[in-house]
């Protein structure tokens, strides 16, 4: 058998995370996504900031929910479950049909009707999962998966199931190790707020065990029409471009304002607009195609950098401050939306002179 180079998740950090000899690992390899360094944003940000982008676009289903699902689909094959559940806007159930190919489980997604990527909804039907397409917004979906996981023998794979934060967590481990020290400051889109939940777990842990001496400042963005953790109440009928972060009553509702509060760091809203900027200017600027929701990051980047933010900040070395964005899905998840906003070429003859004239050679 070939050795891979990067085992997975699971394997790199095995001691950090809840799996013993006896733990079935079930792996894509995912994991070890690059970190980036961005001259454009660094240059925007201005004086002495280094931005970082985490492309976890780059994981094998094409967003960081695979970190969190090796974990999740491996305790599901140890504890003898034979399928397993979630509600999504997408990238959720992607990884999960995926995983729960890859192990033999059955798996079930249940999807807000009309209000998923098309990428998304293509990596589950591909993968054999049993879609349903409810006719209700994120947060039904996810309240009728409770229900039915307590009904019926089937594990839930949505992160409010631990080990899918465990495994989530290994994103925050694989930046200081690449920084060689925790970065400055933490930026990262915010949903159902699993996520920003997990990657503040993993810097304390770092912090504990002495592989880091500093934490770092969490900084949380949510579309400005979903933003529930920015003004405190429910947003019955969340309202973005965003798909993905469409979610009006975050599951970890609580554990990431203690990462907000524990950090000194801050959850704030973006509007769509701004995402959309940061969409385009990662992919002219930077060559990096991502989701919208993901560009969620960058635009908080953007907003609080304008605003003097970073200005004001003193970087914990001495050195330059390093500020990492995580980019959390990938471009090709969503091809309409940036077909969208942008100018579809016309069929044109094979004639050299038009084509010259079509591109803008002279
Ligand atoms: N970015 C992307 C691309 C996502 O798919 C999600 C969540 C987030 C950010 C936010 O992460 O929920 O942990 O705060 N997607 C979930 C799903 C809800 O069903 O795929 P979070």
């Amino acid at each position: 058998m070939a050795r891979p180079i990067w085992p997975g998740v699971i394997e790199a950090y095995r001691r950090h995370l809840p799996v013993t000899a006896r733990t079935p690992v079930v792996t894509l390899l995912e994991g070890n996504t690059p970190l980036i360094h961005s001259r454009a944003l660094s240059r925007r940000v201005g004086a002495s900031a280094d931005v970082y982008l985490k492309y976890e676009g780059l994981n094998p289903t094409g967003s960081f929910k695979d970190r969190g699902m090796t974990v999740a689909m491996s305790k599901a094959v140890e504890a003898k479950s034979v399928a397993v559940l979630c509600a999504s806007t997408g990238n959720t159930s992607a990884s999960a049909s995926a995983y729960a190919a890859r192990a033999g489980l059955r798996s079930i997604v249940l999807i807000p009707s009309g209000a998923i990527a098309l990428g998304k909804l293509s990596q589950a039907l591909i993968h054999g999962a049993r879609v349903a397409a409810v006719e209700a917004n994120f947060d039904a979906c996810l309240t009728l998966a409770k229900e039915l996981a307590k009904a019926h023998p089937i594990t839930l794979v949505n992160s409010i199931n631990p080990h899918r934060i465990e495994g989530q967590k290994t994103c925050a481990f694989e930046i200081c190790d690449a920084l060689g020290r925790a970065p400055d400051f933490h930026v990262t889109p915010v949903g159902n707020a699993g996520n920003i939940t997990a990657q503040w777990k993993g810097y304390r842990e770092y912090y504990q065990l002495g592989a880091i001496r500093r934490l770092p400042v969490m900084l949380g963005f949510q579309a400005a029409g979903a933003a529930p953790l920015v003004t405190g109440r429910i947003v019955k009928t969340p309202k973005t471009v965003a798909t993905a972060i469409k979610i009006g009553n975050p599951a970890s509702w609580q554990a990431a304002l203690r990462a907000r509060d524990e950090s000194r760091g801050q959850i704030a809203a973006v509007t769509d607009r701004e995402i959309l900027a940061a969409y385009r200017g990662l992919a002219e600027q930077d060559g990096i195609f991502v989701e919208p929701a993901s560009a969620a990051s960058v635009a908080g980047l953007l907003k609080l950098a304008k605003a003097g933010y970073f200005a004001r900040q003193k970087p914990a070395s001495g050195g330059r401050l390093a500020i990492v964005c995580i980019l959390t899905g990938h471009g090709l998840k969503d091809p309409e939306r940036a077909i969208k906003s942008l100018k579809v070429p016309k069929p044109i003859p094979p004639l050299l002179s038009v084509i010259a004239k079509a591109v803008g050679l002279k």
